[in-house]
This record gives C-alpha cells, sequence and structure tokens, in this order.
C-alpha cells in the first residue's frame, strides 16, 4: 500500500512510501506532469514524485537541509526558473495563498515555461526578463519573502543581492544554488565560494546553512541566506 507522510518539518512537503521512499508535493493541477514525474492518488488527492535529481531544492531537503521559508502562502521571486521543474513544486508548496514570480531570459525555454507551468497554475507569473536587471521587473513584483536563485552563471551573489535591494524585505530569506566551476573555471571552487560570500555580506545577505547537493548534483551548494 502506497503510505503518505508529511515532512518531519516543512510544510506542504511529503514522503511518500511506494516501493522505495521519495519525495513529494501536493499537485495544485491534478492530471498534469511537469517533467516526467510520477504522480501518485491516496486519499482523494493528487501528489507529484520531487526528483532530488532533477531539482537542486529537492536535493538540499534529501541532505537534511534545516531551514525551509518557502511554505504555504509565501510570496517567493524565482530567478532562471528553465523549464519549470522546481518552481512547479515550489507552486505547489506555497499554494493558492502564495505567489511566485519565475523570471527567465532565454525565450525558447520562457515558452516551455508558460505552456508547462504558468499557463496552468494561478499562482505562478511569468517574467521574460534578465535577472541582471531587477530594475525592469521590480515595480511588477513588489515585496516578497523569499529569492531564489539558480541562474549558474558569474556574478550570481551580485545579481542575487541587486534583486533583494529592490525586492526582499528585511527579515526575509534567500536560496543560492553555486555551482562553483561556472563562474570561474581557472579558481579553485573554494576560493570562488568565499569570494561570493563576501559580495553576500557586504550586502546585508548573511549565510546560515551550506548544504553539499552531492550526489544529486556534482560541484553544487545551496546557500540559504538570511536578509538583515
Ligand atoms: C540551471 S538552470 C535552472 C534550473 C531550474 N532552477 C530548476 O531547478 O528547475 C539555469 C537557468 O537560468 C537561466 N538564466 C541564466 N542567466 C539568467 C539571467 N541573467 N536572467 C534570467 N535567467 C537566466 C538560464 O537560461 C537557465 O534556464
Amino acid at each position: 500500500m502506497v503510505e503518505l507522510i508529511p515532512h518531519e518539518k516543512f510544510e506542504g512537503v511529503y514522503w511518500i512510501k511506494d516501493e522505495e521512499k521519495v519525495l513529494a508535493t501536493r499537485n495544485l493541477v491534478p492530471g498534469v506532469q511537469v517533467y516526467g514525474e510520477k504522480l501518485y492518488r491516496i486519499r482523494g488527492e493528487e501528489y507529484r514524485s520531487w526528483i532530488p535529481y532533477r531539482s537542486k531544492l529537492a536535493a538540499a531537503i534529501m541532505k537534511g537541509m534545516e531551514n525551509m521559508f518557502i511554505k504555504p502562502g509565501s510570496r517567493v521571486l524565482y530567478l532562471g526558473t528553465a523549464t519549470g521543474t522546481t518552481s512547479s513544486h515550489v507552486s505547489d508548496i506555497i499554494g493558492e495563498r502564495g505567489v511566485l514570480y519565475g523570471v527567465e531570459f532565454a525565450a525558447r525555454v520562457m515558452i516551455q515555461f508558460k505552456r508547462n507551468v504558468s499557463d496552468k497554475r494561478m499562482n505562478v507569473t511569468p517574467i521574460f526578463g534578465d535577472a541582471r536587471k531587477p530594475e525592469a521587473y521590480a515595480p511588477i513584483v513588489g515585496e516578497v519573502d523569499v529569492i531564489y536563485c539558480d541562474v549558474a552563471q558569474p556574478e550570481q551573489a551580485k545579481l542575487f543581492s541587486d534583486n533583494a535591494r529592490l525586492m526582499l524585505r528585511s527579515g526575509g530569506h534567500g536560496y543560492l544554488a553555486v555551482k562553483a566551476r561556472s563562474i570561474d573555471s581557472v579558481q579553485e571552487p573554494e576560493v570562488i565560494y568565499k569570494r561570493e560570500v563576501e559580495v553576500l555580506e557586504k550586502n546585508g545577505l548573511k549565510p546560515i546553512e551550506v548544504i553539499s547537493l552531492e550526489p544529486y548534483e556534482r560541484d553544487h551548494v545551496m546557500v540559504v541566506l538570511e536578509y538583515r
């Protein structure tokens, strides 16, 4: 029998015990898959498996992340949605009362994100824009509780800080997926990481947790931030 167990700490996140134990969220759009994830019907509700090899946030949870600030009702700015794998699960978690603004600058990817995610989910607003230019979309977004950033680009810390300054509420939180080698392929990952953290701290963003995403994502960490 398939068993549903609420996550021990995180509201809106579940474990499903089938042949194995998998992470899951409750599907806001029953019957709709986003990236080939498995759907489960349990006690009249539908759940979607959340695959840690496909989503860095799921990987961080699997690796024992302590701090989850994305919860029902949260306002989230998501930088680098791609086709919407992770953001669709964030949309499930924040539910009808929450809002997710998804920023993506690759046109083809944005078309797929719209078709698969934002056209079907009332709590998701797509923003076809460049996360390095937050002043273009800040007036639409307003203030958010959480910024999630996974753009795999150089100067992520600066980009994150610029978005935080315009839109993150004081006392709000951030998630920054850092792929050291995409920032600078010459320098050692350790040096690059330290440099990024210095930029964040200068901008009032304090790392409260750093989680290695191995073996789900090689050379990646998730940095959880608090905004002063
Ligand atoms: C690693 S993928 C994101 C995966 C996604 N977060 C997920 O877990 O489902 C990075 C994405 O960021 C986008 N991106 C990179 N730089 C960007 C920028 N400056 N503004 C907006 N999107 C950007 C890329 O086009 C790509 O789709």
